[in-house]
């Protein structure tokens, strides 16, 4: 069965140099339980993908110029506010390419992962919270939890700002998590530990993982189903062996 399935989908990006054409009439299908990779070069149009499906490429200064994405058969494209509302960072969710922009220098990484919580959950109680965090926060494996908690993001390795990153990502109980180059800037012993950790998430929180990376490793490693973006075009599902682009 397809939790996702995207549809003649594009994407540009319009600025005074120009549109840039960063998503052409791609289309795939994501089944339910599988790692689906999506792997190709800088620039390739992963992230305009991934911010599609999360309903951020207005955000991100893009216009969606046609195509579908649907979620359980309903067109996100097309779901009224509350309807995306009910959807979006609850069970769909996503890890963010770059922690330091999208982490809040100025908030207490706990702060954060615990406003994750509360957006979705305005009624839950203190006790709901706490019991929630705690939680969450042994599901990413963070020591050293009651510092890191009380750090501001600075103060944290790029491994421990993966790992809160991902709490955020996975506290509402999602069904399809999005993880955008989740090791950007890692070395590779961090690297592997962050890819094992949604990995074992996977398995233990019965997630569909969309993973996205220019490392054909990775996804060779960690992947059911692989596709290779290039200047915004789709390869079609190929065997991992048979991929064209090569780190
Ligand atoms: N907000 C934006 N405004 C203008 N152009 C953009 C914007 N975001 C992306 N682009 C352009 O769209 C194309 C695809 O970018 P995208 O970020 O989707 O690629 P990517 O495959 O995720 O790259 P990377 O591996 O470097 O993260 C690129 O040419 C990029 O310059
Ligand atoms: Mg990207």
């Amino acid at each position: 069965m397809n939790i996702l399935s995207v549809r003649n989908l594009s994407i540009d990006y319009r600025s005074s140099f120009g549109t840039v054409c960063a998503v052409k009439n791609v289309s795939f299908d994501v089944k339910k339980g599988e790692t689906f990779t999506i792997v190709g070069r800088s620039g390739g149009g992963k992230s305009s993908i991934a911010s599609a499906i999360m309903d951020l490429t207005t955000i991100d200064g893009g216009e969606i110029k046609s195509g579908e994405i649907f979620y359980k058969g309903q067109d996100l494209l097309k779901m009224s506010q509350a309807e995306k509302r009910a959807v979006k960072g609850k069970e769909i969710s996503m890890i963010f390419q770059d922690p330091n922009s999208y982490l809040n220098p100025l908030i207490k990484a706990g702060r954060q992962i615990e406003e994750s919580f509360i957006v979705c959950h305005p009624k839950a109680s203190k006790s709901e919270i706490a019991q929630k965090i705690e939680e969450t926060l042994e599901r990413v494996e963070l020591k050293d939890v009651d510092r890191i908690y009380n750090s501001y993001p600075h103060r944290l390795s790029g491994g421990q700002k993966q790992r809160i990153l991902t709490a955020m990502a996975i506290i509402n109980n999602p069904q399809l998590l999005i993880a955008d180059e989740p090791t950007t800037g890692l070395d590779a012993d961090v690297q592997k530990k962050i890819l094992d950790l949604i990995k074992g998430l996977k398995v233990s929180l019965g997630l569909t993982v969309i993973m996205i990376t220019h490392n054909m490793k990775v996804a060779q490693a960690y992947s059911d189903t692989v596709v290779e973006i290039k200047e915004g075009q789709l390869n079609v599902p190929q065997t991992l062996n048979s991929c064209s682009f090569h780190p």
